[in-house]
């Protein structure tokens, strides 16, 4: 049975990559964030059609791996097309529910690019992602916030189109990194309209 999430990414994965550099900023700074190097492996949560797959193998290298989980079959075979064309070898990609994975692999960084919103769950996905963290490691998160400044006035429009795409950007998540005492860093972008939040452990 398909969700309402596979069955909106069945319409939108053809065209996705040509529409979405125009809302989705600063996703190569998520990249920057988990501070990668030579050999890494990364776990993408809500990888979609590969967007920041070439940004991570160029630090990686080709002795990194690269796991990348979706829950969309259709934004999956966009990403597989993307892996054959380039003829990436170090990237394997998985259909799973991000609330509840298992890999057998512990990652040294783990990205999250506008995805972790969309999860109703986000909690579990997060706790997930802390089980597959090597020490040392980091959890990077780009999500979209609330404006600042004038642009406030934006907030209750804003916060009504992304609900119409399944996106809550009202989630708790500074109350929840507290509470679980993990060790954490959130900055705003400057308009308010992004944030990169890095987990450490
Ligand atoms: C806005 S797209 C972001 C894709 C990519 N990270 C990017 O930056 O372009 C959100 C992705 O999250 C995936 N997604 C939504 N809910 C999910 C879930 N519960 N488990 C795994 N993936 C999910 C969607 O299928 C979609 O590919």
């Amino acid at each position: 049975m398909s969700t309402k999430i596979q069955d909106f990414y069945r319409l939108h994965s053809g065209f996705y990559d040509l529409t979405r550099w125009f809302f989705l900023f600063n996703r190569k700074k998520a990249v920057k964030a988990m501070k990668l190097k030579q050999g890494d492996t990364v776990i993408y949560v809500g990888c979609g059609t590969g967007h920041n797959f070439s940004q991570i193998l160029r630090r990686i290298s080709k002795t990194g791996r690269l796991i990348g989980i979706d829950y969309s079959p259709d934004m999956l075979n966009q990403a597989r097309k993307k892996i054959r064309k380039n003829n990436w070898k170090n990237i394997k990609v998985v259909q799973a529910d991000a609330t509840n994975y298992k890999l057998n692999t512990k990652a040294n960084a783990i990205l999250y690019s506008f995805s972790l919103s969309m999860f109703p769950d986000w909690r579990q996905s997060l706790k997930a992602s802390y089980k597959h963290l090597k020490n040392r490691g980091r959890i990077a998160i780009i999500d979209f916030s609330e404006f600042n400044g004038v642009l406030r006035l934006l907030n209750p429009v804003f916060n009504w189109w992304l609900y119409k795409h399944s996106v809550n950007n009202k989630q708790e998540i500074a109350q929840f990194l507290k509470k679980m005492h993990w060790k954490h860093s959130i900055k705003e972008t400057r308009t308010g309209y992004n944030k990169i939040i890095v987990i450490f452990k």
